[in-house]
């Protein structure tokens, strides 16, 4: 089986798996005939692995359904219509068997729990795989709200497995998280969504620096989490009694764009699940703003970043503007100045940069 990152990625040190992956597919007892379903398998290993069991794969991200389709083609295996599912919908079949890669976020691991618990019988079993390095006690708490009887592995090239049996009665709980943003103004995001419960740093500073211009009325929130910046420059404009913009939300996370969807509405308001803005027409924005994302679970990454810059590139009317906020370790402005005619420090702190690209 020949599994692939994709994205492509010339960065050799990133894999599309490691020994925790190993490590199920060493342990994992396939019972005959059993409905599996798959968890945070991000670029399909598991799911090509054990194609030949037609399990349901649980897919929260743009990027990992493109991943998943482009590795089953690549070993010439298929799915099923409903052999993808959200982590809003319900199994096709009640799952007896599951296996979850456990995420880096506790809140999007007790959310992929819960819809197990929701879509599997009695008797279901859960093997759950994770790197030492990243052990979270949580893991443990969390696997015993749901199950009587969770034991773990012994650990196997710095790899462990938590086995879960015995399915607690089973109570749905609400997973959203009320976000602050000021004393008349709370967002609501599902579990598992970037700065879970908190407006994160780097946006703050970016909301606190942010010009805006009356004229520019097509604007890209890139990377949009719950669409904080969206909300915020509608609510600049609505106070500064400018004419309406139209607000383009486009984010990877299903959870994410979805929970946009709760704070934002109106004509005016457009969604995009989408991981490398295939969606958006070319030379149709006015403005773009992003705080992009470097974390990918527990990686650095900013090939993927630097892909979307290119790509707001294009997306950006002549006369346009990118105007984005990042760690200043990051050193974003060269890249940056080699596509766009000009760039400007707007705001400098010892850790954040706001830096505007004109097109
Ligand atoms: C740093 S967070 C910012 C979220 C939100 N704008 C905020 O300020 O709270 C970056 C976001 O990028 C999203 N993301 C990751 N890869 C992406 C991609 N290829 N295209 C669009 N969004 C992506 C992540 O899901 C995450 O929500």
């Amino acid at each position: 089986m020949k599994i692939i990152r994709f994205p492509l990625t010339k960065n050799k040190s990133l894999q599309a798996w490691n020994a925790a992956d190993e490590l199920i597919m060493e342990n994992f007892q396939a019972n005959d005939n059993t409905v599996l379903a798959i968890t945070n398998d991000r670029f399909g290993y598991l799911s090509c692995n054990l194609n030949h069991m037609k399990p349901i794969s649980v897919v929260a991200f743009k990027s990992q359904e493109l991943a998943l389709n482009y590795n089953l083609e690549e070993n010439e295996l298929s799915a099923t219509e409903d052999s993808f599912v959200s982590p809003f919908d319900s199994f096709p079949n009640k799952v007896e068997q599951a296996i979850i890669k456990v995420p880096k976020s506790m809140e999007l691991y007790r959310l992929y729990l819960e819809q197990i618990c929701e879509n599997s019988t009695d008797d279901i079993e859960i093997t759950a795989a994770f790197m030492t390095k990243y052990f979270n006690k949580q893991m443990v708490e969390i696997s015993e709200e749901y199950f009587e009887n969770v034991e773990q592995s012994k650990a196997k090239k710095k790899a462990r497995l938590i086995i879960m049996k015995g399915k607690k009665s089973f109570e749905k709980h609400e997973l959203i998280n009320n976000v602050k943003i000021n004393d008349k103004l709370s967002l609501k995001q599902y579990y598992g969504v970037f700065a879970s419960s908190k407006i994160d740093i780097a946006t703050r500073y970016l909301l606190e620096n942010l010009p805006l211009f009356k004229s520019e009325l097509q604007i890209m929130d890139l990377a949009s989490g719950n669409g904080v910046i969206a909300n915020h420059i509608i609510d600049k404009y609505k106070n500064n009694k400018w004419q309406t913009p139209h607000l383009h939300l486009v984010e990877d996370s299903i959870l994410a764009i979805e929970s946009s969807k709760l704070n934002l509405q109106g004509d005016n308001i457009h969604f995009y699940y989408d991981a490398n803005m295939e969606s958006i027409e070319a030379e149709s924005m006015d403005m773009i703003v992003s705080n992009p994302p470097f974390h990918f679970e527990h990686e650095e990454n900013t090939e993927i970043s630097l892909n979307l810059f290119r790509k707001a590139h294009s997306s950006l009317k002549s006369g346009g503007r990118f105007i984005l906020v990042y760690n200043r370790h990051l050193n974003y402005n060269p890249f940056l100045k080699s596509i766009f005619e000009k760039t400007n420090f707007v705001a400098e702190s010892n850790r954040f940069v706001v830096l505007e690209c004109w097109k």
